[in-house]
């Protein structure tokens, strides 16, 4: 079986193309320091898939634990590039982290993918390096801006880094360009497990709307928008997690146009902050508490896909609304309430 090695096998969006990969025949490695995950994500995907991935927690900046990795898989056909830290918020009070983290993991990566002569390199990019778009919905061509955040940065270098390398090397490359990534897998036995006080919409809105959060906020509703408030693409994470094994089998097959292609992962629909608490209150029956706040800096007031490349070229066929967007974020947040409890009770027993 062919073997991909995935780094942040352990988080959100590589926890879920795990599944995919190896529902689809791929054999899996995983390199997850776990500085920002739990191996509890191998868990939920051994639970789904009845198959057991090997994770390596090794952190990426350590050249030589990385290097060790690939001596020990010399057979290794692809590799999808997850590992990275992605705070907006937190990249603009510490950069230097920022940089040194994603950028040297990448470096360190990519001189393992050129030692070991790994064929194919996915790399793992956001509509952050669009900036504030002129116009919208942005396609691949929409011109990259300077970035709002250090975190936005090391997405433009790393896009950069990686079209650089593949055009000199014997590899193969796709940058996939997220939009907003939200729900759980429809198992509910994975999904995003935000570390502290989370910062995304989605999560937020499940915590407030289960009591860990006791109110969240609408920031800013004075955008020139349909409704004032922020326009966004949001796609669920399964769909996300599909586009990445399409995206390797049109590498494998040779389909590419050039060395390094670039496809924009959304669905093309773009939805409020005020639409998107709307569509969770009527589809899950639960009132949230929010209150309508100040703009929160180096937000861009709308940004959504022109996804035509990625259904036309990869075959994309994009399987999840809102509603079900909504649903499996509710019901994750409600699982992992039951397993917090269930541990306290656990606790008390011992
Ligand atoms: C969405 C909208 C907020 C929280 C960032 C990165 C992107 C990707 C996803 C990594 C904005 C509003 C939010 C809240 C709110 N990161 N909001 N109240 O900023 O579009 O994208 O995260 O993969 O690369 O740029 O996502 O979910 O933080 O915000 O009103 O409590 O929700 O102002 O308009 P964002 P987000």
């Amino acid at each position: 079986m062919a073997k991909i090695l995935v780094t942040g096998g352990c988080g959100y969006i590589g926890s879920h193309t795990i599944v995919d990969l190896l529902e689809n025949g791929f054999d899996v490695i995983s390199i997850d320091d776990n500085s920002r995950s739990t191996p509890y994500a191998l868990d939920g995907i051994q639970m789904i898939t009845g198959k057991k991935v090997k994770n390596y927690q090794v952190d990426l900046k350590n050249f030589d634990e990385t290097q060790a990795v690939f001596q020990e898989n010399t057979d290794i056909l692809g590799v999808i590039h997850f590992a990275a830290y992605k705070a907006v918020g937190e990249s603009v009070e510490q950069p230097l982290m920022y940089f040194e983290n994603n950028i040297f993991s990448l470096i360190n990566l990519l001189k393992c993918v050129k030692e070991f002569h790994v064929p194919h390199f996915v790399f793992s990019s956001s509509c952050t390096v669009y900036g504030s778009p002129d116009s919208i919905p942005v396609t691949e061509q929409s011109p990259v801006k300077k970035a709002e955040s250090p975190y936005g940065a090391t997405k433009q270098m790393g896009e950069d880094i990686v079209r650089d390398f593949s055009g000199t090397e014997n590899v193969s490359s796709i940058l996939l360009r997220y939009f907003n990534p939200v729900g759980a897998h429809p198992s509910i036995l994975i999904g995003e497990v935000p570390l502290g006080k989370p910062m995304n919409l989605v999560p937020v809105i499940t915590q407030t709307a289960i009591g860990k959060l006791p109110k969240m906020m609408v920031y800013g509703t004075d955008y020139d928008t349909r409704d004032g408030s922020c326009i966004r693409d949001y796609i669920h994470v399964c769909d996300i997690a599909h586009a990445h094994i399409l995206a390797l089998q049109y590498l494998i097959n040779k389909k590419n146009k050039t060395q390094c292609d670039i496809f924009n992962l959304g669905t093309g629909n773009g939805v409020s902050v005020l639409e998107a608490i709307q569509a969770f209150e009527k589809i899950t029956g639960v009132k949230l508490n929010y209150e309508l706040g100040a703009r929160r800096p180096g937000d861009v007031a709308a940004i959504y896909a022109n996804n035509d490349l990625a259904v036309r070229t990869l075959q994309w066929n994009i399987k999840y609304d809102l509603t079900e967007m909504m649903r499996t974020a509710w019901a994750w947040e409600q699982k992992l309430k039951k397993d917090e409890e269930l541990a306290k009770q656990q606790a008390l027993l011992n």
